[in-house]
């Protein structure tokens, strides 16, 4: 039946279409920012400093009709700041941090090409709610490996060496004197190559079952001419590694068709006192917990990317990836594990650790 526009709340329907312009925009941005990643624009400008359409048209070699229009959808944005007493463009130090400098915690590049991506999977995800079947991980559309690793790379880069492995019991000793350790779903390798580099005297193998992953970490690792670390191809559920000292499954285990499998292969997996981190998104543990910013992004990776992935696996468990941490917990105690604690979080994942 029609709404009766008497029963419209012209306020709440006004602040509802704010929210829709904002979000149409954050979505038409997609492309755009994407496009100043990859003509090095944000970055041209972070070097530069503040510069007119002209001036920055010409360092970056760019055509400067179509960097006008750019800028000035940017400045619409707020992500770039507009100065229009000298006609010039920069970045703000927090808009650099969000666009032009990988090393920062709160770069968000990778998030872009991870929306990019999801839009090129519709079609797949589309058949497969209508099939109940899965997609499969290579089988995913533009190059969703790159923009996941992309993605969580800054959080790895920040956290994992200098507060996540601390916060485990007794593991960053055992790394500095000498531990075996495997890195599970590692993916492009970002979490192993930064192990194996903080931690010489140790031994590090990741495996990932996606073979293009595979070789993209192996290329990675020889850039950082290490030593300590290779990556083979080998499912969670079959790597044939045993007496490790350490695993870590860095946001994959909710990826996974048996992560109850996958529990229970690493637990024989590891010498009796070892040490298992489990590295999820953040979640509640019900869906009124996790409606926020953060769980909506992950909510929407979760449809397009983690429930497929899974579900092209045997067994087809399906997390997602807003699982939230009772049911990782009921996961990892079903492999065996007695002692399972939060270990430490941050706005975009929790750490878990658990042992024998
Ligand atoms: C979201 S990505 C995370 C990759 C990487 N750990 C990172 O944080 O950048 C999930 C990874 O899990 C891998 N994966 C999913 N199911 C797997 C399985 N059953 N065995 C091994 N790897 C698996 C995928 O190939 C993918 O690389």
């Amino acid at each position: 039946m029609p709404q009766d526009a008497a029963h419209i709340d012209h306020n709440k329907l006004n602040a509802f279409i704010g929210q829709m312009l904002s979000d149409l925009g954050g979505a038409a941005s997609i492309a755009l920012v994407r496009m100043g990643d990859a003509l090095g624009l944000y970055k041209t400008l972070q070097a530069e400093g503040p510069m007119t359409a002209i001036e920055l048209a010409a360092a970056a070699q760019v055509d400067k009709r179509y960097l006008r229009e750019w800028l000035s959808h940017q400045a619409a944005s707020n992500y770039l700041t507009y100065d229009p007493a000298s006609g010039k463009f920069s970045l703000s130090p927090e808009q650099a941090m969000v666009f032009a400098i990988p090393e920062s915690p709160v770069y968000l590049m990778g998030g872009f090409d991870l929306m990019a991506a999801m839009v090129d999977n519709q079609a797949k995800v589309q058949a497969a709610f209508k099939s109940g079947g899965g997609v499969a991980w290579g089988e995913q559309a533009g190059c969703m490996f790159c923009a996941v690793a992309r993605f969580f790379r800054p959080g790895y880069h920040n956290h994992l060496v200098s507060t996540w492995l601390p916060s485990l019991d007794g593991v960053v000793e055992k790394l500095q004197a000498g531990a075996k350790v495997a890195d599970i779903g590692c993916g492009h390798g970002w979490s192993t190559v930064l192990m194996a580099a903080a931690f010489p005297k140790s031994q590090f193998i990741g495996y990932d079952f996606h073979p293009g992953s595979i070789e993209a970490a192996q290329a990675h690792a020889r850039e950082h001419n290490l030593t300590n670390v290779r990556f083979q191809v080998g499912t969670a559920k079959d790597y044939p590694e045993t007496d490790l000292d350490f695993v870590t499954f860095f946001d994959c285990l909710h990826d996974m068709g048996d992560p109850a499998g996958a529990a229970a292969h690493v637990k024989q997996s590891l010498k009796t006192d070892g040490t298992w981190m489990i590295v999820e998104p953040m979640a509640g543990d019900r869906l009124e917990d996790n409606l926020n910013p953060i769980g909506r992004i992950y909510y929407a990776a979760s449809t397009m990317v983690c429930v497929p992935t899974s579900l092209a696996q045997e067994v087809g468990t399906a997390l997602g990836a807003q699982a939230g941490e009772a049911k990782l917990r009921d996961v990892i105690s079903a492999g065996g594990f007695g002692n399972i604690r939060r270990a430490t979080e941050t706005p975009f994942n929790m750490v878990l650790e658990a042992r024998a």
